[in-house]
């Protein structure tokens, strides 16, 4: 059952405590031998739900696992709050946690996360508004608002990376930032097609060209003219065929999540235009589908790109870089102070760092800093890599200014970043994220599927940065 957050406990709330594990030697009475009876010992993420003489709910116990060593580990605690959704039965309560439960907005953003379904396809369908939600007071200093805002712009990038291709195709993705566009304001332009050519995106057009659903590029800006340019690029591949370099039955099975750069961003600008920060910002995302078909960019091929420079394809299936790359070139042109792209760029990511830690690169060491620091406070994990110039080398065209892959296949992920580091020049802090967008296995905070990565950590920098409205 999902949970609705109340800023203040309700007359007749019930308590939800929060006890660490081993914490259940402190309960006394009934609910002493009701957690022996249900073995309820305080594990990370255990709920149980204590019932009164009458028979109904009166008071519920979240095991928290080990007292917090860290301020990760804190963090981490309050993600577990997650759980409740989905297991405190309808009505109100109203949590009882100390500081060792971790930040109280935090908490309050993870029983919104852990409520989380995907249920368009489902019998039944979307979530009717009238089903039964519990409803919960977080703890004092719990800023509901924000976790609202945070959990709507979560939900907003898992949808998107749920939803499959026939669903969700470089047109339909168009219309979901259109759709956000309005919502906020914001000024949108879509370059479709052979206009591509045109305006001068080579790359986004030859990579897009073989899909029944036409390439595009899609550009919003939101925000005060004068004020700070922050520019967010999204790899927004609606599909991943792999192209004519065909990816094997198995590694395509989960392609419909390779827009999760796209959904990603989408999701940060969501986050970016409801809380008003004081940027000018702009969101920019080449929405394509990597397809197969006579028209298809073929290995050995030559591109132009926006930069001028030209791209020897070495594999049709590396095509997040190209599309980014004419993208980023356009981004650059106005040399914005942040520039951010976030891709699902390679599987070396994922073989580095496992699914939940995404990599990011930037020559920026005070963005680095503060986004590593930043990823701790708010549980939302990431983890910096080198633009190690001497690989640069490996990807050298004979024919060509640069391949689109290397010769030895070695740090895939750094080599991706360092092709994209060439078509960035002006920018003043550029940071690139490898996601996976995909949360490969249940936890409080969600179920498997789409997965929003880095952005709220982002957003945190930029409150720093930006806090305030535009
Ligand atoms: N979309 C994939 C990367 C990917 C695969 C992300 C699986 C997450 C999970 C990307 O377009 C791709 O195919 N990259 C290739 C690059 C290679 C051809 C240099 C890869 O990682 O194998
Ligand atoms: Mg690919
Ligand atoms: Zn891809």
């Amino acid at each position: 059952m999902p949970i609705t957050l109340t800023s203040r406990p309700a007359a007749d709330a019930r308590p939800v405590r929060a006890v660490h594990a081993n914490g259940v030697d402190g309960l006394a009475g009934a609910a002493r031998k009701w957690a022996e009876a249900m073995r309820f010992t305080g594990g990370a993420g255990s709920v149980l739900v204590v019932p009164g003489p009458e028979g109904d709910a009166t008071a519920a116990y979240l095991g928290l696992g080990s007292r917090a060593k860290n301020a990760a580990h804190e963090a981490a605690t309050a993600l577990q709050f997650g759980a409740l959704a989905g297991k405190l039965p309808a009505g109100a309560w109203s949590i009882e946690a100390d500081g060792s439960a971790g930040d109280a907005t935090l908490r309050a953003l993870a029983m919104r996360l852990g409520g989380y379904r995907f249920s368009r396809y489902k019998a039944g369908g979307e979530e009717s508004p009238d089903e039964a939600h519990a409803e919960v007071f977080a703890g004092d200093g719990a800023d509901i608002e924000e976790a609202n805002r945070i959990a709507d712009a979560v939900f907003l990038t898992r949808d998107l990376i749920n939803t499959p291709t026939n669903d969700l195709g470089p047109a339909e993705l168009e219309h979901a930032a259109r759709a956000l566009a309005k919502e906020f304001g914001a000024d949108i332009s879509v370059i479709t097609a052979d206009d591509l050519l045109e305006m001068n995106f080579p790359m986004i057009h030859a990579v897009g060209r073989a899909s029944a659903s036409a390439p595009r590029l899609i550009d919003f800006t939101w925000g005060r003219v004068d004020a700070p340019k922050v520019t967010l690029v999204g790899k927004g591949v609606c599909f991943d065929t792999g192209g004519l370099d065909i990816k094997p039955s198995s590694s395509m099975l989960l392609m419909k999540k390779d827009m999760g750069g796209a959904a990603n961003v989408l999701g940060l600008a969501r986050l970016v235009m409801a809380s008003g920060l004081a940027v000018r910002l702009r969101v920019l995302i080449p929405a394509v589908e990597n397809s197969i078909s006579a028209s298809a960019f073929r290995p050995g091929d030559v591109l132009p790109s926006r930069k001028g420079k030209t791209v020897e394809i070495g594999n049709t299936d590396a095509e997040g870089r190209l599309v980014l790359a004419d993208a980023l070139a356009l981004a650059d042109e106005e040399s914005p102070e942040l520039m951010v792209d976030m891709a699902t760029l390679t599987g070396a990511a994922r073989v580095a760092l496992g699914p939940d830690v995404p990599p990011f690169y930037t020559a920026d060491a005070d963005f680095a800093a503060r986004l590593a620091a930043a990823s701790i406070a708010v549980a939302d994990p990431v983890w910096q890599l080198p633009l190690w110039q001497p690989y640069a080398e490996n990807l050298a065209s004979k024919i060509a200014d640069i391949n689109n892959v290397t010769s030895d296949g070695f740090a895939g992920s750094i080599t991706a970043a360092l092709f994209l580091e060439g078509f960035v020049e002006k920018a003043k802090t550029w940071a690139h994220f490898d996601v996976y967008g995909w949360r490969p296995k249940p936890s409080p905070t969600g179920p498997v599927g789409g997965e929003a990565q880095a952005i709220r950590a982002i957003y945190d920098v930029m409150k720093q940065r930006y806090g305030g409205r535009s």
